[in-house]
């Protein structure tokens, strides 16, 4: 079974998790599209969706699907995304994509995370896939210089502007012992508007995709 395959069964698994007449939020990257395909299969049964970058509302649309502004949500019943890596209490590092900020936006307004992953992306400690970080683009070198204080470092993601404007610090050579704790010192770093650790607030439920079949991470 292919990498794409595993992304692709663990995506249509993930539409258990999706109750009629609900708001669904949607995450961003390749595994979040296989679902946002899946989705669109039941578009009739839920009330709309909010996504997690301009990417994944386009799809949506593409699918004939309906995208609502958060501000005008009340409530999402379940919030749909992949990973870059997951430990085993579902502690993420995100943002691979660059979408990191609405990803966790979206994330915080949600009753429920599923996190779709296929296993090459369950790991034991956080940090080997590079830990993004969305930044004013003015405080590029201001953060860079305080990450590498922290004993990172930060590669600059060229060319690359978020759905915010911002530019994305790409972090090397972590090994995240406290994933809860970096996720903090570094949003308190002035200038970061978001890291990729999901850490503080971590994926209800993780479910991976294996050449055996899905799997729920427990
Ligand atoms: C997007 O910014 C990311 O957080 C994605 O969720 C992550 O990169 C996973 O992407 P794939 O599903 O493409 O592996």
């Amino acid at each position: 079974m292919t990498q794409d395959e595993m992304k692709k069964a663990v995506a249509k698994a993930a539409l258990e998790y999706v109750q009629a007449d609900t708001i669904v939020g949607v995450g961003t990257g390749s595994t979040a599209n296989h679902f946002i395909d899946y989705l669109a299969g039941i578009k009739h049964k839920i009330n709309g969706t909010v996504a997690s970058s301009k990417a994944s509302a386009d799809r949506l649309k593409s699918h004939g699907i309906e995208v609502m502004d958060l501000n005008m949500v009340d409530e999402i019943a379940v919030y749909v995304d992949g990973a870059d890596e997951t430990n085993r209490y579902g502690q993420l590092v995100k943002g691979g994509g660059g979408a990191l900020t609405r990803e966790k936006i979206v994330a915080a307004a949600s009753r429920q995370f599923v996190c779709i992953v296929d296993e090459s992306k369950v790991v034991d400690v956080l940090g080997t896939f590079p830990l993004p970080i969305e930044v004013i683009p003015m405080a590029r070198s201001l953060v860079a210089r305080q990450v590498v204080k922290m004993g990172g470092e930060p590669v600059y993601r060229e060319g690359f502007v978020t759905d915010n404007g911002n530019i994305i610090l790409d972090v090397h050579g972590l090994q995240i012992m406290e994933p809860a704790k970096l996720e903090q010192e570094l949003n308190n770093i002035v200038g970061v508007v978001t890291n990729g650790l999901f850490a503080r607030d971590p994926a209800d439920v993780v479910l991976m995709g294996t050449p055996d079949g899905v799997k729920k991470l427990d």
